[in-house]
């Protein structure tokens, strides 16, 4: 196991920390403190060759160009709200609208676009470093002082688990996820059509026009978004307006357990993805457009990568019939999403 340190980069005057870690069976997993945010992720595939499964960029600066949230974790509130208005205890609340008419990904100036305190540690289990941030009250229009930790631990069972811990002065919402972005192939393959995935969720919540969901809660019985057992991505796709970009209602009943798994056919890796969250947000890559290049010169097309955004269901400030993210004074927001590799 080892964890190290490289030079820090500046960032408005403040450094940035950057941290390579490695576990007992040879993966290998980079973090910054700027955004809390997975860098690099080395995992082997079938013949033994590790490979990094997730996009991003070399270098710090690349993140702080055009970026759709590569690797990052999301706060205060994951997805979208629908006009950037919530009423809580009575008080109405206008956010950023950052996405057309809504609110996306905590706002303008985000979790992901923040320097955390980084704290790096090792245990027996594995490798790991402690990131924390203090969100003050009215930070992007959010009521309360927020103290949020995001822990990332490389376990010695080819897990990379994300642990989230959260308390407030004053209630507010908080939806709290990572974004990253997988291609299984490691580079090998330009799109993930060609990835299994399977999803273990008897609903989702269909969106309107700007991604909103509509209320309904609707089984995937009969439609595109039917992933419970395992489906090419590709294979429907196409049936999909504008591709997938959907919360699936997951089967967890909030427990930590396997709710999505992926499988890369030529180079054998699978992923699997046990959380505690309600929901997963499945996002094919739709506004990848070839314009941002990313590690080593490549360019991001459309579809290159897939996010699993482990969280709450979209726009539920607004969806009383969904599961709440209100969180009080007094409260401990607790949440863990693993990635788990393995090959076949
Ligand atoms: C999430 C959203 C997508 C998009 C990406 C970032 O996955 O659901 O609509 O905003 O983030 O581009």
């Amino acid at each position: 196991m080892v964890i190290d340190e490289k030079k820090p980069e500046d960032y408005q005057g403040r450094p940035v920390r950057f941290f390579q870690l490695e576990n007992d069976e040879g993966l290998k997993a980079s973090l910054m403190s700027y955004g809390a945010t997975l860098v690099s992720l080395y995992v082997p595939d079938r013949q033994g060759r590790i490979g990094d499964v997730v996009l991003g960029f070399d270098s710090l600066s690349g993140y702080l160009g055009p970026n759709p949230y590569m690797g990052a974790t999301i706060g205060r509130y994951a997805n979208r709200i629908a006009g950037g208005r919530f009423v809580l205890d009575g008080r109405e609340y206008q956010l950023a609208k950052n996405d057309g008419p809504n609110h996306l990904h905590g706002g303008i100036r985000g979790f992901d676009k923040v320097i955390w305190q980084a704290e790096p540690f090792t245990q027996p289990s594995g490798v790991g470093v402690r990131f924390s941030y203090l969100s003050p009250d009215g930070e992007e229009g959010y009521p309360g002082n927020l103290s949020c930790q995001v822990t990332y631990l490389l376990a010695n069972n080819s897990q990379l688990e994300i642990s989230y811990q959260a308390t407030v002065d004053r209630p507010t919402h908080l939806n709290l996820t990572n974004h990253s972005y997988f291609n299984l192939s490691a580079g090998a393959r330009n799109n993930i059509l060609d990835h299994e995935l399977q999803i273990l969720a008897s609903a989702f919540t269909p969106v309107d026009k700007t991604l909103i969901p509509t209320g309904e809660i609707k089984s995937v019985a009969g439609t595109p978004f039917d992933f419970r057992q395992p489906v090419r991505i590709g294979e429907r796709i196409n049936q999909v307006d504008g591709g997938y970009d959907h919360n699936f209602v997951l089967d967890n009943k909030g427990e930590l357990a396997l709710v999505a798994r992926v499988f890369e056919p030529d180079s054998g890796r699978q992923l699997d993805l046990l959380t505690t969250e309600p929901g997963l947000q499945f996002y094919s890559g739709n506004f990848l457009d070839g314009t941002i290049i990313g590690k080593s010169g490549k360019t991001y097309g459309p579809r290159s990568a897939f996010s699993l955004e482990s969280q709450h269901f979209p726009d539920s400030p607004n969806q009383p019939h969904f599961p709440s993210t209100v969180l009080r004074p007094g409260q401990v927001f607790r949440s863990k999403t693993i990635f788990r590799f393995s090959t076949r």
